[in-house]
């Protein structure tokens, strides 16, 4: 997966200058601000405004208590991939929470093919955003008049291209999965504490990934991927049970890529005793795409290196995604 990806999501952002994206405004073309960089056009509760324009009250409770939802998408040669799943998995995330969206299903779908055009993109990377909406300095959402949509279409770069050819270091947090009695990882929402606390674990070891248990021990997923274990031929997955995001690429590549390939997968428990044995570890995400580990904890994973089965699926991956047309269902 050596592909030209220029990237940014919430966690590795590309750091671009708010101050300095002055709008020289050109619709359906990214446009510059005065010192060369990206301006995008951003849409907020119902209207397209330049991004130094698009503001969010300190009163939602979005900001206040993380209180809202999220998807990440990706676009491939103009095509949003899984554009309709991401949405409807918004939707379900916001139904759990209780929160009405202000638009419907269809009008989200209709303004993110817009924010694409609008913002000349044929490859990055779409954010939207649900938020709870203005309310009091109390927890009380219902107290919130009107829940805030927001889309977000910009370029994407989260992993550098040598480790999808050479393969990714992780850990295993030590920090569990928050349990699904508690918070259930299904929902995308946006407290991604949990997640950013294992991450700063990854990071302080000097890597960028880590694998997250449940409470009782079981492998869960990662921070912001799902994982994938091959052992002697056979690729197996943790089931949902276990308490995980239940991943969009995870399910593309369980019904459609490793079909494909010939290959089904197993969905059962997983300890990590087994996924430390394992021959080959790979990592399903919007962003991350599909990317094989090379170590755990220090340890190699089978040769070090992204294994054979791995590199199949990651080629027959960006094969359906990018090299036909990516499927938008
Ligand atoms: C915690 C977590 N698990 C798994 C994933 C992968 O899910 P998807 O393939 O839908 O991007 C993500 C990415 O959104 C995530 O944040």
């Amino acid at each position: 997966m050596a592909s030209a990806k220029t990237h940014s999501t919430g966690e590795e952002m590309t750091g671009q200058d708010d101050e300095s994206r002055t709008a020289m405004m050109t619709e359906g073309t990214p446009r510059e601000s005065s010192s060369g960089s990206t301006t995008r056009d951003v849409w907020i509760d119902g209207s397209f405004v330049d991004q130094s324009e698009a503001r969010i009250s300190v009163f939602d409770h979005g900001l206040l208590y993380g209180d809202g939802c999220f998807e990440g998408i990706r676009i491939y040669n103009g095509r949003i991939f899984k554009l309709r799943s991401h949405l409807e998995r918004l939707y379900a995330s916001a139904e759990s929470i209780r929160l009405a969206p202000s638009y419907d299903i269809d009008t989200l779908e209709q303004v993110t093919r817009e924010a694409v055009e609008r913002n000349g993109l044929s490859d990055g990377y779409i954010r939207v955003v649900l938020t709870r909406g203005v309310g009091t300095l109390g927890l009380h959402p219902f107290k919130c008049e009107r829940s805030s949509a927001i889309v977000i279409a910009d370029t994407i770069t989260l992993y550098p291209d040598s480790m999808y050819t050479e393969g990714m270091s992780v850990i295993v947090a030590k920090r569990p999965r928050i349990p699904v009695d508690c918070l259930d990882p299904r929902i995308k929402s946006l407290n991604y504490l949990n997640n950013i606390l294992a991450k700063i674990e990854a990071i302080d070891a000097g890597v960028l990934e880590a694998i997250m248990l449940n409470t009782e021990g079981l492998v869960a997923e990662c921070t912001g991927d799902n994982i994938f274990v091959i052992k002697d031929g056979v690729i197996s997955t943790p089931d949902t049970a276990a308490g995980m995001l239940h991943g969009i690429t995870r399910e593309y590549v369980m019904e459609t890529v490793a079909p494909a390939l010939g290959y089904s997968i197993e969905e059962r428990p997983h300890r990590i005793e087994e996924v430390k044995a394992a021959d080959e570890i790979f990592l399903t995400g919007t962003a991350a795409e599909i990317i094989g580990v090379s170590s755990i904890d220090r340890d190699q994973v089978g040769g070090g290196k992204v294994g054979p089965i791995t590199a199949a699926m990651a080629a027959e991956f960006t094969r359906r995604v990018r090299e036909e047309a990516a499927p938008e269902d």
